[in-house]
């Protein structure tokens, strides 16, 4: 039941801050900012790596996690699109651990993925939506990510729960790998526990999209930049815009930009550039300044203190609340949701069943 809302999208989009909430308290003591007993069959600290296979933006969440395992918990994370993983005869330690990613569940190449992995025996951990399904019935362990039934074929809530649960994942393997002192963990917690009500700030720039989209909706390419965290969100920001406006998008590493798609810059093209004010900021900024210097339309979603360091031009700013660095992509990922979810809105196609696109991918 969609309620009020337009699409299931929509709802699906606005109903994050509460869905996100219920996936933190599943795997975090909030009251002691400490990781809560879950139910595991992979020891972080004794494993030496770990390997993610998904698709789609069950992909690019993996992408995210495995900057924060390496960063946090000091965990090297092999990463691959599961159609590319199942097929490239990777050599795998059998005390190692994997993990499947799938809102479904039922995806074809990350299940082939699974199999190979546990063949070659690993342990094996299913980040999944769906429990009962066949991801979830063939792993080790189920790591549910709580986002409730999600109808929209472009995947919103799945999306940011994926990444609750790999947030969440990190902070146990910091804590099992003594990678971190209690304290640093505690704070870890305590931003997490932020989350739903920084998300419900973050979703009050909605009407100012809706005035963005329109301009969105009239370009035939949009590109998106992001450094960092912010780079597997650059790839998300297009894969939604594609799936639902069918303009042709990409995403790329802010840092990429002069080793190619620089030669597509001029007044036509949107670029979209995601720079939260971290240790990168800086980097991304001179990146920005590349394409305003080419007439370049930038709209750049940053925060408070980022918009006020910028002096590059804009077509527009978007501004987000001022967020601890590590739930920034949890915060990024609505406005791209919303950027992508109004231009298709505006353009007047099939949100929720937009064509050619099946929900669940059972075939390779
Ligand atoms: O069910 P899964 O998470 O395994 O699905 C993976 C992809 O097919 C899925 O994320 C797809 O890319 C979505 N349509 C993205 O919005």
């Amino acid at each position: 039941d969609r309620g009020n809302y337009r699409h299931f999208m929509q709802k699906e989009i606005i109903e994050q801050p509460e869905v996100v909430a219920h996936t933190l308290a599943y795997y975090l003591d909030l009251a002691n900012g400490a990781p809560k007993q879950i139910d595991s069959a992979i020891d972080f600290a004794s494993i030496s790596r770990l390997s993610i296979s998904a698709c789609g933006t069950a992909y690019y969440a993996g992408l995210i996690g495995k900057y924060w395992f390496e960063r946090y918990a000091r965990l090297p994370v092999d990463i691959d699109i599961a159609s590319e993983f199942r097929y490239r005869e990777m050599p795998l330690d059998k005390g190692d651990a994997a993990l499947f990613i799938s809102q479904s569940g039922e995806t074809a190449d990350t299940l082939a993925s699974l199999r190979y992995c546990k063949g070659e025996g690993l342990t094996i951990g299913a980040v999944v939506n769906v429990r009962e399904s066949t991801i979830a019935r063939e792993a080790d362990t189920i790591f549910p990510i709580l986002a409730g039934p999600e109808i929209g074929v472009a995947s919103t809530k799945a999306f940011t729960c994926q990444l609750a649960s790999l947030a969440s994942l990190t902070v146990h393997a910091a804590k099992a790998r003594a990678t971190l002192s209690d304290e640093a963990i505690a704070e870890m917690v305590h931003d997490l526990m932020e989350l739903p009500r920084l998300m419900t700030e973050a979703l009050k720039v909605e009407q100012e999209i809706v005035g963005l989209s329109r301009d969105l909706a009239h370009a035939s390419d949009v590109l998106y930049l992001g450094r960092d965290t912010a780079f597997p969100l650059a790839m998300e920001g297009a894969l939604k815009l594609k799936e639902i406006s069918y303009i042709h998008a990409e995403g790329y590493a802010a840092g990429e930009l002069k080793h190619g798609p620089i030669a597509l810059i001029d007044e036509d093209l949107p670029v979209i550039v995601i720079a939260p004010f971290d240790a990168v900021y800086e980097k991304t900024v001179s990146n920005m300044q590349e394409v305003a210097a080419r007439g370049g339309k930038i709209i750049l979603i940053t925060d408070v203190r980022g918009a006020a360091a910028s002096s590059v031009d804009t077509l527009k700013t978007i501004v987000m609340p001022d967020v601890p660095n590590f739930i920034a992509p949890i915060i990024y990922a609505l406005p791209i949701q919303l950027l992508a979810y109004h231009t298709a809105v505006f353009m007047g196609t099939d949100v929720d069943q937009p064509r050619n696109l099946a929900k669940s991918v059972t075939v390779e």
